[in-house]
């Protein structure tokens, strides 16, 4: 057992609902806090010297300084496993060149499949462990990971087992996800129908087989797989036991309904969704997840988080951490810019990437400071927990913890 504190402030989200928009009156602040930890495991919160004398045996790891604590965050939506680099697209893109001029001088998630391709298992394992560290240092410690620039049967699996064998030699959490619905490869011969079904019959066994994922993703959109097509296969890989999470709504509306049709666990983008399908996901168990850092990277709309929020949508914010549309990589920097342009909650942004977004995961076990919650936490030198989104990104951690123990 293990006492960590004081801490100036702990904010826990313990009592936020999983739902809807929230006031800043809400947040449940402990002054002067501490955290019990047992098994890595809380197994208390509360104030510290009160914790203190109730449990005199417990070991005691003593926080200097004006520190605030809060559950560690989540980035439930990233592809941070890739060869390769776009950086001339973005400069394209900005020097106003079209998606379709950008795809024919090389660039595009096209690109990023020859580099991935071609890129040895250790080299794609060393580059995703530094990723790794970047968002842990963020006081990430929970980690989506998609596969999806392999797009053939070798390089899907390639990809799915460096992020297996990632886990191996990082304290985080790492969720992988099976996209290889990215998009049709050039190379395959068929439509795109057709390549859905070889993903259903070739691919999936084999990520079954060596339990290399449980969720399944799928970018619908105009220039990827079509609505019916979709939805066809969406339903195929539920029936094989699979999760479900789809890329909707990005550029055309439309689709975030057939994730909510097919029971996904999240509808992610959903930069163009219209006011009825605002709804129709509000009032579903599928989580809304906004991807700021893919409007800046792109220079499009953000995601119409109030609404969503105001409409009692379950939001969370994701990186979306890829080489193409989003290369930044910091959620707390996207997270903050978003809340600038959406008006949101400090409330809102923090459930948004802790247990908010844990649930689009399926992982309700953490993101909250409370008894029983997996320990996880990050804190922030400073006095005030304002002053973390105030900063927007330029206030780091300053100790990030997993099960307790400082990584
Ligand atoms: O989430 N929208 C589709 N897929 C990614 C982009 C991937 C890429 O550009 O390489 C996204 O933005
Ligand atoms: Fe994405």
């Amino acid at each position: 057992m293990k006492l960590i504190g004081p801490f100036k402030q702990i904010i826990t989200l313990a009592n936020l609902p999983l739902r809807g928009k929230l006031n800043d009156e809400q947040l449940e602040i402990i002054v002067d806090g501490g955290v019990l930890v047992d098994n890595g495991k809380i197994s208390e919160t509360g104030n510290f010297s009160f914790l203190k004398n109730k449990f005199p045996d417990a070991d005691f790891e003593k926080v200097e300084e004006d520190h605030v604590l809060l559950p560690a965050f989540t980035d439930c939506h990233t592809h941070i496993c890739f060869g390769g680099n776009r950086a001339n697209d973005f400069a394209m893109r900005n020097a106003g060149k079209t998606y379709l001029e950008i795809a024919e001088s090389g660039g595009g998630i096209w690109s990023s499949v020859i580099h991935t391709r071609e890129a040895s298992f250790e080299y794609l394992l060393e580059t995703l462990h530094e990723r790794i560290k970047k968002l842990t240092y963020l006081g990430i410690t929970t980690i989506e990971i998609k596969s999806g620039y392999g797009l053939d049967v070798e390089n899907e699996i390639k990809m799915l087992r460096v992020i297996k064998e990632a886990q191996k030699t990082t304290p985080a959490t790492l969720v992988p996800t099976c996209l290889s619905a990215h998009l049709k490869p050039r190379d395959f011969e068929g439509s795109s129908e057709d390549y859905l079904n070889f993903i259903v019959d070739e691919i999936l066994p084999k990520v079954k087989n060596e339990n290399l994922a449980k969720r399944i993703d799928i970018f619908i959109e105009k220039s990827a797989f079509q609505p019916q097509e979709s939805k066809a296969f969406l339903l195929k890989t539920k029936e094989l036991g699979f999760e479900i999470t789809v890329h909707a709504d990005q550029f055309t509306a439309g689709s975030s309904r057939i994730a909510v049709e097919v029971g996904a666990k999240s509808a992610d983008h959903l930069e163009a969704t219209i006011e009825d399908d605002i709804k129709f996901l509000a009032e579903s168990g599928t989580v809304a997840v906004a991807l700021p850092g893919a409007s800046l990277g792109l220079g499009e709309k953000f995601t119409p988080a109030r609404k969503l929020l105001d409409a009692g949508a379950i939001l969370a914010i994701a990186s979306d951490w890829n080489p193409g549309s989003a290369p930044m990589g910091n959620l707390i920097t996207q997270a903050s810019i978003l809340a600038t342009f959406e008006k949101l909650t400090t409330a809102e942004v923090l459930a948004a990437i802790t247990f908010r977004a844990a649930h689009a995961l399926g992982i309700d076990d953490r993101g909250r400071i409370e008894k029983g919650a997996k320990a996880d936490f990050v804190s922030f030198k400073t006095d005030n927990f304002q002053n973390i989104l105030y900063h927007q990104g330029s206030l780091s951690a300053a100790k990030v913890y997993v099960d307790g123990n400082k990584i």
